[in-house]
């Protein structure tokens, strides 16, 4: 009956974390799959998180069902993280928000409600975009396509192509964005660029869908959020999928939000209705295990607080092994322009390192990153990050020779 179908290649992104976990060699490094690892190399587990969780067992409670949108504390303490406790958008009730399954589900809730509400839609990406963006998006019957973003020379942004290619998009397109960390390039638009291109969005009667999977690993919490404020304080409509995965460490247990910023309460309140519609037809409910966590730590000022904390380090040991790996380059591969590491902001680095010299990273020196060059940066520590910059080295100076 299956005889017809093609063989999977595999995720590009979850593939290579597999191969690093099967290499024998005991000196490797893992910079694949978008994991936050600690100065150990060990994923963490929040203390306030394991607290919340033992708090939430040890009442013994049954396991009914959650409403279709999720635990009503858990979608207000998302809405207070991503638009601001002070948000007026809050205050009128313009915000339609639904618990999904991490980020990835509030990206297909949002994609189905949207070809619901119109087909005809089209979506535009960035180049490069997150390897799924695409799928999902397809797999919701949007077709997808792409807008300028990243300038190989400068590895940066390519600000002007952007802004030309989306103010030349027809009504009611849908353009993904990432309000922070961009996910593969490290390179954001800045609080000036995003003030930039909200108007256009406005003028061209655009649908913007934000997509925010590490709040905090920027510049900070609210720092992070500011295109969400600022779409919401120009009285824009607007979608923002926000996930716990990183930020929390709470990748299995699929903790994510969508929000519908509405032009009011009542339309709020039918959009909500059917993305209760759209959730109920893929899975139903959301699982209560990780939302209770999530939602006692963000309801409570003293967990809230440790859990702000904890996010603040984890931003600035990333931007500390950028650091090091800049310094540590400049020293053994002075010709080598390594400035982006410092430039680029988030979980990401966009090394522009060839598929030749990824595969030599790999096979000689068991360095593991994906085919695009993307690195995650927290698999660095103290204890490889003198290794990586060695290995990089190498890998660009065998390059020069053999050219
Ligand atoms: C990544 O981009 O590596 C992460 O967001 C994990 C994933 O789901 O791809």
């Amino acid at each position: 009956m299956f005889e017809h179908l093609k063989a999977y290649g595999g995720d590009p992104i979850f593939r290579l974390g597999e191969a690093f976990h099967a290499d024998p060699r005991e000196r490797k490094v893992n910079l694949t799959v978008g994991l936050y690892y600690d100065e150990q190399g060990r994923l963490p587990l929040l203390d306030v998180a394991r607290r919340a969780e033992d708090q939430w067992a040890a009442k013994g409670l049954p396991r009914g069902y959650l409403p279709i949108e999720g635990l009503a504390s858990y979608r207000e303490a998302v809405q207070k993280l991503v638009f601001g406790a002070d948000s007026k958008a809050l205050a009128e009730g313009r915000v339609a928000t639904i618990q999904t399954l991490g980020g990835t589900g509030a990206l297909k809730v949002g994609g189905d409600f949207l070809h619901d509400a119109y087909p005809h839609s089209e979506m535009w990406i960035s180049d490069p975009a997150w390897d799924n963006h695409h799928a999902i998006f397809q797999g919701a019957g949007i077709p997808t396509h792409t807008y300028r973003y990243y300038d190989a020379a400068t590895r940066g942004l390519d600000f002007a192509g952007l802004m030309q290619d989306i103010a030349a998009l027809p009504e009611r397109s849908i353009v993904l964005l990432h309000p922070c960390c961009h996910n593969p390039t490290g390179a954001d638009l800045s609080d000036e660029q995003w003030l930039e291109l909200i108007p256009v969005l406005q003028q061209r009667k655009l649908i913007p869908f934000l997509d925010m999977a590490y709040q905090g690993f920027g510049r900070g919490l609210d720092e992070d959020a500011f295109a969400v404020r600022a779409m919401a304080d120009a009285g824009m409509t607007f979608l923002v999928a926000n996930s716990f995965s990183k930020n929390f460490s709470y990748y299995s247990e699929r903790c994510g939000g969508l929000s519908v910023v509405c032009q009011s309460a009542e339309e709020a309140g039918r959009v909500l209705g059917q993305l209760k519609a759209v959730a109920r037809r893929i899975y139903s409910n959301p699982p209560s295990h990780g939302g209770q966590a999530v939602a006692t730590v963000l309801a409570d000022p003293a967990l809230f607080a440790e859990w702000k904390a904890e996010v603040e380090a984890m931003r600035q040991r990333i931007a500390q092994m950028r650091q090091l790996v800049h310094e540590r380059l400049k020293e053994i591969a002075p010709q080598y322009d390594s400035s982006y590491f410092v430039k680029q902001r988030g979980m990401f680095c966009y090394t522009g390192l060839s598929l030749p010299q990824l595969e030599a990273l790999r096979r000689d020196y068991g360095v593991y990153i994906i085919d695009s060059g993307r690195i995650s940066v927290p698999g660095l520590n103290t204890s490889n990050v003198d290794y990586f910059a060695q290995s990089l080295a190498a890998v660009v100076a065998q390059e020069t020779a053999q050219a």
